[in-house]
Formats: structure tokens, sequence, C-alpha cells
């Protein structure tokens, strides 16, 4: 089971680089890995679980935050309380994206990120992504406003870019204004 340990901080220098892309048949080590980040961001996301085993909640994870620089992100959605649909994206690419631009009006945040942070960062309304399940099928996801920003997030990720680093450091809310919250 992973814990909240084996998460790397922002300040680890992996973090900042660009993983690599999967290559099939994907081994038994990173499908365990990811049936241990659907477990953990589940169990993350049910209050008693998250209490029970001091994890802090999440959403989505990549691979290069548990120390595997390779291209494939975990994305867990409660869409109704207690109901949860796992979405896994292996070498993922971004296929379309909506010219509507939203953000979370609270800031976003990252398990690999453990301060209180200022700020917001502009991302898709909406977002259609292409790539590989587990097995090397191909997958397309269309998605929109939280999920579609989780999307926009994991995959940062495997490009070595965290949400703090798209905050503009003279004016953390640019666009504020201009466009949507969430
Ligand atoms: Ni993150």
């Amino acid at each position: 089971m992973l814990k909240d340990k084996d998460i790397l901080d922002e300040k680890n220098k992996l973090l900042h680089t660009k993983s690599k892309d999967v290559t099939f048949p994907m081994t038994e080590k990173d499908k365990k890995m990811i049936d241990d980040m659907i477990e953990h961001l589940t169990l993350s996301q049910i209050p008693e679980e998250s209490e029970k085993y001091d994890l802090r909640p999440g959403m989505g994870l990549a691979a290069i935050q548990v120390g595997i620089p390779k291209r494939y992100f975990v994305v867990v959605y409660e869409y109704e309380e207690g109901k949860f649909e796992n979405y896994v994206l292996i070498n993922p690419k971004i296929v379309s994206a909506s010219n509507e631009m939203i953000y979370v009006e609270e800031g976003e945040g990252c398990l690999s990120v453990n301060r209180p942070t200022e700020g917001i960062v502009l991302r898709h309304a909406r977002i259609t992504m292409e790539g590989y399940n587990t097995e090397g099928e191909k997958v397309r996801y269309r998605v929109r406003e939280d999920l579609a920003i989780a999307f926009q997030h994991e995959y940062d990720h495997l490009e070595g870019i965290l949400f703090t680093d798209k905050i503009d450091k003279k004016d953390p809310y640019k666009g504020k204004d201009q466009y949507r919250a969430i």
C-alpha cells in the first residue's frame, strides 16, 4: 500500500524532469503500481479511510510522483458521494482543447506540494486526451470541468511541470476576472 511518504515532494529534482514513454507490454511492476495508485487515491477520498491511514486527499497521481519517470497517470474521480470512476492514461496526448479557460477558485492542490500556495492556474474547460490502457489498447477520453483540470494537471507532471510553475509570480491571480472559476 502506498503511503504519503512514498510520494515525492516538489523539492525532488525528478519531479522537474520529463518522463519517458512506456513500452508495451507493460511490466508487472508498472501494472501493480497503477493498482496501488488507484487504491491510494480512492482511500484518500473516503474520509474514514484517509483518517485511518493518515492520507492526504487527492484525485490524481502521475508515476513520476512515486519515483517512476514513465508517462502514465491515474485519476480517481468521485462522481457521486462514495462512487468513484478510475481513469488510467498511458503515453497520453492532448488531441483537442476548448478555447474556454477555467480555474479552480481556491487554487489547485498536488500531493507533491506540501505547503499553502497562492494563485490560480488557467486550464482548458474541456479537453480530449488519447492514450493507452494497461493492455496497450487505445483509449480516448473527452472530459470537462474539474476532471479536465485534473487531466491537464497530471499531464503536466509527465512534462516535469508542477501547477506552482504555472502561477504568475508577479500576479498570482492573473486572469481571475476574465475567466470562469469552478
Ligand atoms: Ni500534482
